[in-house]
């Protein structure tokens, strides 16, 4: 009986100091930080408005508890916690919306960076460039800009962040007309990952290029310069929501839509749901005032919406209108695959992933099963040199499942690698699967890495940007890709 007992009071009693020893060594390195920067740290134990909204993930599995939180107030602030996370080898993360569908991306149980406080949006004097600070999420950056005939390739909902948003891609519904977000970047404020600050743009073309998909291995990037685009005062669009009736028609309309669609104005989102509320969600965007005659196809659409919010308004209004918190604050991921075109054999090939999972989600915790369709036109004409490749214009299928037991993130991140295999092969079937279409990092499950996000020439590339830049690797105390 001693025999057995002594070992696990020992190994109890090792534990104890260890965690000890970390809770220490973690809450020296916050009070090192808070004695050398102008913004606040926050802990635990203060039970802070602050420190329980700083740490929120829209995925509950996207959160973790750390030993403190920073909010930053400047570039200064950055470079001192860069410095000091870097000097201690402290894990750390950084957040910007909270948006992250992968665990330990912008979370840590050591010391976690807010950007909240980095929130300006200033329009320069001829309208041509706005600086927005990275805590600001995309809603924030439209209603500043609403009224002014300028706007910015940003997110399309409610709840993303500017910084992971764009330092991903960034498919916005102005994409057919401008690109990804990260090709309208004409300069990014860095701090470096060893604290020094540092503006990059196309003069930088190593360090301009990992940042338009790289995500957060390159330092820590507190604003970003965009160039804007004009913006009518109204716009058209909004949601339409669907029962399971309603699939076979949507399916067919958005198959012509993709192929007969020529306006870059007209966009929109088909989602196909199953699990607990089984249905379609239809998002239409056009970037005018008007009900655009490429819609036509989604008028063959026999069962009515069970609810419509298409009107004409205006972009903030639009996008502040466009909810995506229904499902906030669940576990959960996203995974994602990309086609060249689109088929009614690969959409419905689609639905059936949602009914057959559906069917499974009650047995195992799981709660929606949601694909996202995305068409485009030819946007990658509008490709800058960025990590992610786009220039073939491949288009995004985004898989969101959401569940409730932690005992069950295993079975549905791999029952969401499973789908993607499965349909990989149906597009393959198709003829619309291409081997150089990559999976867009914003989307992609974190056991995706290197070539399988940046095809193998860009992951190469970053590799060796990464040993230049951060010879030390101070981002890798940080969750993210690997290359
Ligand atoms: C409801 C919802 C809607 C979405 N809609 C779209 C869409 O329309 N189009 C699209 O392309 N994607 C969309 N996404 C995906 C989205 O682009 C990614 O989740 C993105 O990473 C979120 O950015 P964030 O700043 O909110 O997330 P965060 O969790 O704050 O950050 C994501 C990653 O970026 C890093 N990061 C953030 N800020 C910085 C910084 N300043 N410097 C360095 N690294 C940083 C973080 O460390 C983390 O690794 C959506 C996601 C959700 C959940
Ligand atoms: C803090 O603010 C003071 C006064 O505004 C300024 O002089 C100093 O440089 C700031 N320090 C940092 C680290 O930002
Ligand atoms: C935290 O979030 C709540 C709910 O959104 C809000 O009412 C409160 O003002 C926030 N507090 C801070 C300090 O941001
Ligand atoms: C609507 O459906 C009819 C009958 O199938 C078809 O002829 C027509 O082309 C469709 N219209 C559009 C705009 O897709
Ligand atoms: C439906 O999906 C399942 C899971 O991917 C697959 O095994 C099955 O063959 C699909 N059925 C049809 C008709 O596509
Ligand atoms: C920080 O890194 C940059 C880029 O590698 C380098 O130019 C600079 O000299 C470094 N600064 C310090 C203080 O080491």
């Amino acid at each position: 009986m001693l025999q057995v007992l002594l070992p696990v009071l020992v190994s109890a009693a090792s534990a104890a100091i260890l965690s000890s020893r970390q809770t220490l060594s973690g809450s020296t390195v916050c009070e090192q930080i808070a004695g050398s920067i102008n913004g606040t740290v926050y802990y635990p134990t203060t039970l802070s408005d602050n420190f329980v909204n700083d740490t929120e993930h829209y995925m509950s599995s996207s959160s973790e508890t750390p030993t403190c939180v920073v909010e930053v107030a400047s570039p200064e602030d950055v470079s001192s916690v860069l410095s000091i996370v870097g000097q201690t080898r402290t894990p750390f993360a950084i957040k910007s919306g909270g948006h992250a569908s992968n665990p330990g991306f912008s979370s840590t149980t050591g010391v976690f960076i807010s950007l909240v406080r980095i929130n300006q949006v200033t329009l320069s004097a001829d309208k041509s460039t706005v600086e927005v600070g990275l805590g600001n999420v995309w809603t924030d950056v439209y209603t500043a800009l609403d009224g002014s005939d300028v706007n910015v390739v940003g997110g399309r909902v409610i709840g993303p962040g500017v910084g992971g948003f764009s330092l991903g891609g960034g498919y916005s519904w102005l994409t057919d007309q401008y690109g990804l977000t990260c090709d309208t970047v004409q300069a990014f404020n860095l701090v470096l990952p060893n604290g020094t600050i540092t503006q990059v743009d196309s003069a930088q073309s190593d360090l301009f290029f990992a940042l338009k998909g790289g995500l957060n291995r390159f330092g820590i990037v507190t604003s970003i310069i965009f160039k804007t685009v004009p913006q009518t005062n109204d716009v058209y669009g909004g949601i339409k929501l669907y029962g399971t009736d309603a699939v076979p028609d949507l399916i067919t309309a958005t198959n012509t839509f993709q192929d007969q669609n020529t306006d870059p104005k007209a966009q929109v989102i088909l989602t196909l749901n199953g699990g607990s509320v089984p249905g379609a969600i239809l998002l239409l965007f056009y970037d005018g005032p008007e009900e655009p005659a490429a819609f036509a196809p989604y008028n063959n659409v026999s069962a009515a919406p069970l609810i419509s919010t298409v009107k004409s308004q205006s972009y903030a209004s639009f996008s502040t209108g466009t909810d995506s918190d229904l499902e906030a604050g669940y576990r959960g991921a996203f995974h994602t695959m990309m086609t060249t075109s689109l088929t009614t054999a690969f959409l419905t090939a689609v639905y059936n992933e949602t009914t057959f999972y559906g069917d499974l989600a009650l047995l195992n915790g799981g709660n929606l099963i949601s694909y996202d369709v995305e068409p485009f036109l030819n946007y990658g004409q509008y490709a800058t040199d960025s990590a992610f490749p786009h220039a073939n214009s491949p288009l995004p299928l985004n898989l969101y499942y959401s569940w409730t037991p932690e005992t069950e993130d295993e079975y549905w991140r791999g029952v969401m690698q499973q789908s993607i295999d499965h349909l990989i092969e149906v597009a393959k079937a198709e003829g619309i699967f291409t081997e150089d279409a990559y999976a867009y990092p914003n989307y992609a499950l974190s056991t995706y890495s290197g070539a399988q996000l940046y095809g193998p020439t860009n992951a190469a590339r970053l590799r060796e940007i990464q040993a230049t830049y951060d010879p030390n690797g101070v981002m890798t105390l940080a969750g993210g890709f690997t290359f």
